[in-house]
């Protein structure tokens, strides 16, 4: 029986989603990316190669594997054409990739509002990663923005980038900035269109027909539910939804395909950009576990930031995705630390609660409640095995499944391929 498993990420992104797809890719028939743009960076390892994606799905190293960018994605053709040329010139030359005609196009002026809008909120500023991801969907819903399809149009491209400009324009025109003219780049984006031509279709279509044929499907998340536009931190979050339910949205099927929503937990907490972290601090443990851990963004090599693992988040998240597994990775970058915090709830007002409170400054104010864990101090790298494992890690584990009530299906080791330990299959 063939399974539809959405890879979902449960904190605020970077839980290792890249690493994990790729490694369950194997068993896989089809990886699809749904949301996003190049926002994400997805980092793998295997053969002693590392490999960041941003756009393309990480299924792209196995010639075997169907790859699909599906309609709910935002995708900036130019650097669609880097991130294959970057692959091309490792060698992964031999691959299958279909691009939704439905997508939307992050075009060079949502780059530039992107970085206005954060100029303009200032101490309030979200900490973009200044790819254009949330003007390009602010588009969208406008019903301005560009599809891929438009791109391979160059009889109607030109009208449709002109009315989007001219609403762009209001807003540098109001700050004294160039204008943009289609003139100037409408003739790039038709050579765009036509480069990209080639991996262009209707993958909703494709992905039924898939379905119909009992294929493997896997959906790679970008970004995590505390970044989703419904269910995040709210205005400090992404602008398209990383959640299980968004997925038939996105991609086009319906939702009763979906067979199981695995989702990947870092041992501890990360974020990058700004917006409330209850968890967070930052002493020596938390500079130690960014070096171990290589906490720096893969997309804009920012440090990021570091806190406890946040059962609160967990159980908010594990409640709107309807998780069926846990993979928890970066186990080993707890190795050697003397005593391991988990949040079970917070302080509001004196007050003890375990949910997420929707106003932003209500949230701030939370004050996290710790259980405390013993650590371990054994290299845990090369574990291949749940008994290997030293007591007080597997202690850890099993609180996580027992406050969460969900079962840990697999756990990581380290970044490479290999230092992976299935529990429980899933394909
Ligand atoms: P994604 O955005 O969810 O795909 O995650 P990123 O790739 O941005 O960040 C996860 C980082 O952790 C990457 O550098 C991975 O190579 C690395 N990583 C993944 N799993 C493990 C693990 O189990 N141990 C260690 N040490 N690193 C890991
Ligand atoms: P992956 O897929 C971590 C964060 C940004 C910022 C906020 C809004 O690698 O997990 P945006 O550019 O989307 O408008 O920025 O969301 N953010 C991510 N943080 N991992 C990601 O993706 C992210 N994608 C966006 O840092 O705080
Ligand atoms: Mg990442």
């Amino acid at each position: 029986m063939s399974k539809r498993v959405v890879v979902v990420g449960t904190q605020w992104g970077d839980e290792g989603k890249g690493k994990i797809t790729d490694y369950l890719a194997n068993k896989a028939d089809v990886v699809v990316r749904s949301q996003g743009g190049n926002n994400a960076g997805h980092t793998i390892l295997f053969n002693n190669k590392k490999y960041a994606l941003h756009l393309i799905p990480s299924g792209i190293f196995n010639p075997n594997i169907i790859n699909i960018m599906a309609n709910g994605m935002v995708i900036n053709p130019k650097a669609l054409i880097e991130e294959l040329n970057t692959l091309k010139s490792k060698g992964i030359t031999d691959f299958q990739l279909y691009i939704s005609n439905r997508a939307h196009v992050v075009m060079p002026y949502h780059i530039k509002l992107d970085e206005l809008f954060e100029k303009i909120k200032g101490k309030n500023a979200v900490g973009t990663t200044k790819k254009g991801i949330g003007p390009a969907y602010a588009d969208k819903v406008s019903r301005i923005g560009i599809r891929i399809c438009d791109l391979l149009n160059p009889k109607t491209l030109e009208s449709k980038i002109e009315t989007s400009i001219k609403f762009a324009n209001i807003y540098f025109k109001s700050q004294n900035m160039k204008e943009f003219k289609t003139k100037d780049i409408l003739d790039e984006y038709i050579k765009l269109g036509n480069e990209i031509r080639p991996f262009v279709c209707d993958t909703g279509l494709l992905l039924n027909n898939l379905i119909k044929e009992d294929k493997n499907i896997l959906f790679e998340g970008a970004q995590g539910t505390m970044l989703c536009i419904d269910h995040g931190t709210y205005p400090y979050v992404t602008s398209s939804s990383p959640t299980a339910a968004s997925i038939p949205l996105n991609t086009g099927i319906a939702s009763k395909y979906i067979t199981d929503v695995i989702g990947v937990t870092k041992a501890y907490t990360t974020r990058v950009g700004s917006g409330v972290f209850p968890t967070e601090f930052e002493d020596e443990t938390a500079k130690t576990i960014r070096e171990v851990g290589h906490e720096y963004g893969t997309t804009t090599k920012r440090p990021r930031r570091i806190g406890w693992l946040d059962l609160v988040v967990l159980k908010h998240v594990a409640r709107i995705n309807g998780l069926t597994g846990l993979c928890i990775m970066l186990l080993d970058v707890l190795s050697g630390i003397e005593y391991i915090k988990i949040c079970t709830g917070y302080l509001l007002d004196g007050k003890e609660i375990d949910y997420i409170p929707a106003d932003y400054s209500e949230y701030s104010k939370c004050i996290p409640i710790y259980e405390v864990y013993p650590g371990w101090k054994e290299d845990i790298t090369k574990v291949k095995t749940f008994d290997e494992l030293p007591e007080n890690c597997q202690n850890y584990l099993k609180a996580i499944e027992k406050h969460l009530e969900v079962n840990v299906t697999i756990f990581s080791v380290g970044p490479d391929r290999l230092q992976t330990v299935t529990l429980k299959k899933i394909f």
